[in-house]
């Protein structure tokens, strides 16, 4: 079953803190768009479909005190739109799903604030069950990729965690599970913020799935060993050719897998593919707070004072990447065509 990451109760949002993961698990509850846009920069929900539905839902939460206000129900909806779309700037979904939700005021420029606000309710329901369903199609797009025994290499999480449903890259690895293939997860520990190890390592045994952490930088050995038979990463954002933004550290591991001959895959649903740009070099790159690398957890690492680069996520360029697993299947080079289909909607 996925992990209750993320639902809806009626008048608020509640979601798992992933702050606090793995060492106690805490459900923490969001009512106004300054909380939930909190929450989002400070990880307590992340990956890229999972802070899009946080995004809606935190709306729906926030305009919940104006329903009955019909004079400013609709200046309230865009305020709160533009600050959660803000919120984080590199995964498209966040700003997709809120796109989404001021396209069901657009089209209802009539209707009362009370109905127009259980319809924007029903919409942030919408997109979460969609995603449930989509991560399911990704999972089973992989199965003919995945074979019994597969030593398979995840960066980040791409989990139940970073979804409403059983995430992206993991979804291959869960549903490998399903069909009774006996896969083994290595997951890197992601560094600077350890999404690797303190989610994806949790979640993968509490599905009772075959995991093995390593360190980031043991990723070129492991590899060497033969212990890694493909590579499977989440995405932020896929540019209309192929290019891949996700967390910093992916396009690492797709160069060692190209030099090891190991295929790398992409797991994403259509709601990461921006169709409006061309190529990754417009994608934007969040940079995060130094202090998440020099007091990483609390503890000094570094001399104060000491200069720092910290984007949180990196391109990997489409030539990388063997294909993608998608809710509309398994999509290979040429991305051209492959990628001009799915957009299409006939992929
Ligand atoms: O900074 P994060 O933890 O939000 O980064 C998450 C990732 O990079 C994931 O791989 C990506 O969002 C895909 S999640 C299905």
């Amino acid at each position: 079953m996925p992990i209750d990451t993320i639902s809806w109760q009626g008048d608020h949002v509640r979601m798992i803190d992933q702050t606090r993961l793995p060492n106690e698990r805490v459900d923490i509850e969001i009512r106004t768009a300054p909380e939930m846009i909190e929450a989002i920069r400070a990880l307590r929900i992340r990956g890229a479909p999972a802070i899009g539905i946080a995004a809606a839902m935190g709306l729906v939460a926030a305009l919940r005190p104006h329903r009955d206000d019909e004079e400013g129900f609709r200046d309230r909806l865009g305020e709160y739109a533009a600050d959660l779309s803000a919120a984080r700037p590199t995964a498209v979904n966040l700003s997709w799903a809120i796109g989404r939700m001021r396209e069901v005021a657009r089209r209802h420029p009539d209707m009362a604030a009370a109905a127009l606000w259980e319809r924007l309710e029903q919409e942030a329901l919408a997109i979460l069950e969609e995603d449930r369903a989509m991560c399911r199609r990704i999972g089973e797009s992989a199965r003919g990729v995945i074979r019994e025994r597969a030593g398979i290499l995840t960066h980040c999480n791409a989990g139940g965690l970073a979804t409403s449903g059983y995430g992206t890259a993991l979804a291959c690895a869960y549903v490998a599970q399903e069909d009774g293939k006996r896969v083994r997860v290595f997951a890197d520990e992601t560094r600077p913020l350890l999404q690797g190890s303190r989610l994806t390592a949790w979640e993968l045994m509490e599905g009772g799935v075959d995991v093995t952490l390593i360190c980031d930088d043991m990723t070129a050995a492991t590899m060497a060993r033969g212990e890694i038979d493909l590579v499977i990463v989440g995405a932020d954002r896929i540019a209309a050719n192929g290019d891949t933004a996700n967390k910093i550290g992916t396009y690492g591991v797709a160069i060692l897998a190209r030099e090891h001959g190991i295929p790398f895959y992409v797991a994403a649903p259509r709601t990461t593919f921006d169709f409006s740009i061309a190529d990754g070099r417009s994608i934007p790159i969040e940079e995060r707070d130094p202090a998440e690398i020099t007091h990483g957890f609390g503890t000094p690492t570094a001399p104060a004072g000491v200069k720092v680069f910290s984007p949180a996520f990196d391109v990997t360029p489409a030539r990388y990447i063997t294909g993608f697993f998608t809710d509309a299947g398994l999509l290979t080079p040429p991305y051209e065509t492959s990628l001009r289909k799915l957009r299409n909607g006939t992929p």
